[in-house]
């Protein structure tokens, strides 16, 4: 057995979901599904957003705005790409943090053709002044350009096509109210089931030339961390493993053997993730912490932790978030503890004081996020 305990913590994560090199960009291209029906999983968000493009379709009208939140990895770009795909019409792509004048935004607005989509990721990090480039270009498909400085400027309103505006963030309380008011429709996307991440390791095998049994896709999907971009990479590194140990097909043994050396234990979590548990468990008698100093031992940004690591582990119940801060629940340290962590007492333990523990459920924290 893997002594995960004693691994070193600084190994590159390998469970991101997010994109880190060219060669997972390439892979995510032939793998993405094209259409509605190929999108595994979603099937609320898939019904509704069938109705929504049926609809636009048939008035021959450019589709509602679509909002689409939820943890990176989950198919947000996937969707708005066949959003364009279903209206038969182009998409261009842009990015929150890469458009940093209102006049790039405008640039990108006036290129494109009746109906098309417009896919801005990271919609949360766009600023000010480029958003406020949206409101008029969202709601009347209009452009307002100040011609001119001092007295005599003056404001002109340009027409725009009509178009449709897909926005992608990991959280829709991220956003402006007044962007989010403008969207027609707001999708949240969920962590994918097993049987569903079962089918798109089957899918993606599939396009990859990959032989591999039912029993190494069930092991794959079980630690794929409910996300479809996780499973694929998984896959591409389990194939790797067979190619490499073995005769090239995958076997559970070969696909289990892989996610060991990968150091994925048997929930699905990466050295980061017990890092993050461990720190909570080991540095802050399993909490409450706040995000704040927990980023700081980690030396991760807040928001990476908030956005990649903790909706998962939220998921799993291994941590849970309450008014005082982020606590490691008793799953958490009997996960750890398997692994042969140092469990200390868990804050207010000692018997005799009514401790944490003890206490009636934490009322539930309205997750500054998730509207
Ligand atoms: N519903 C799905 N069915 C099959 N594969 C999916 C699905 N959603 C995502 N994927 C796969 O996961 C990868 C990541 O999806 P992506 O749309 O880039 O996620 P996000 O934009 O939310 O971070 C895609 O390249 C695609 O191969
Ligand atoms: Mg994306």
């Amino acid at each position: 057995m893997v002594d995960f305990a004693a691994m070193a913590d600084d190994l590159s994560r390998i469970l991101s979901a997010d994109l880190e090199d060219e060669a997972d960009l390439v892979v995510e291209g032939t793998l993405r599904p094209r259409t509605l029906d190929e999108y595994i999983g979603q099937r609320e968000v898939k019904a509704n957003l069938s109705v929504l493009l049926a609809a636009a379709r048939g008035r021959g009208e450019a589709a509602d705005h679509v909002l689409l939140y939820g943890p990176p990895g989950l198919g947000k770009t996937t969707l708005a790409t066949i959003i364009a795909r279903e209206l038969g019409v182009n998409v261009k792509y842009a990015s929150g943090p890469a458009i940093e004048r209102a006049g790039d935004l405008a640039a990108i607005l006036t290129s494109l053709e009746e109906r098309d989509v417009l896919f801005i990721d990271e919609i949360h990090r766009l600023n000010r002044a480029v958003e406020e480039i949206l409101y008029p270009a969202m709601e009347d498909y209009a452009l307002d350009v100040m011609i001119g400085k001092g007295p005599s400027a003056r404001s002109l309103r340009l027409n725009l096509k009509p178009f449709t505006l897909v926005g992608a963030t990991t959280r829709a309380g991220r956003i402006s109210s007044p962007l989010r008011d403008r969207f027609g429709a707001t999708y949240r996307l969920d962590f994918y089931t097993e049987p569903e991440l079962a089918a798109i390791v089957d899918r993606s095998a599939t396009i990859l030339g990959v032989s591999i049994e039912a029993a190494a896709t069930n092991a794959i999907a079980r630690r794929g961390r409910g996300t479809p971009r996780i499973v694929n990479r998984l896959l591409k590194r389990v194939r790797d493993h067979a190619q490499v140990h073995g005769d090239g097909n995958v076997d559970e043994a070969t696909a289990t053997a892989a996610m060991r050396a990968m150091e994925i234990d048997d929930e699905g979590l990466d050295s980061t993730d017990r890092k993050l548990l461990a720190a909570i468990v080991q540095k802050f008698a399993s909490g409450p912490v706040g995000v704040a100093a927990l980023a700081a031992v980690l030396s991760e940004e807040v928001e990476t932790i908030e956005d990649v690591y903790e909706p998962f582990l939220l998921r799993l119940a291994f941590i849970d978030r309450t008014p005082q801060g982020r606590i490691a629940t008793d799953l958490a340290r009997a996960h750890l503890s398997g692994l042969g962590y140092e469990i200390p007492p868990p804050r207010g333990s000692d018997p005799g004081s009514p401790g944490l523990w003890d206490l009636p459920a934490a009322p539930d924290v309205p997750e500054t996020g998730d509207a």
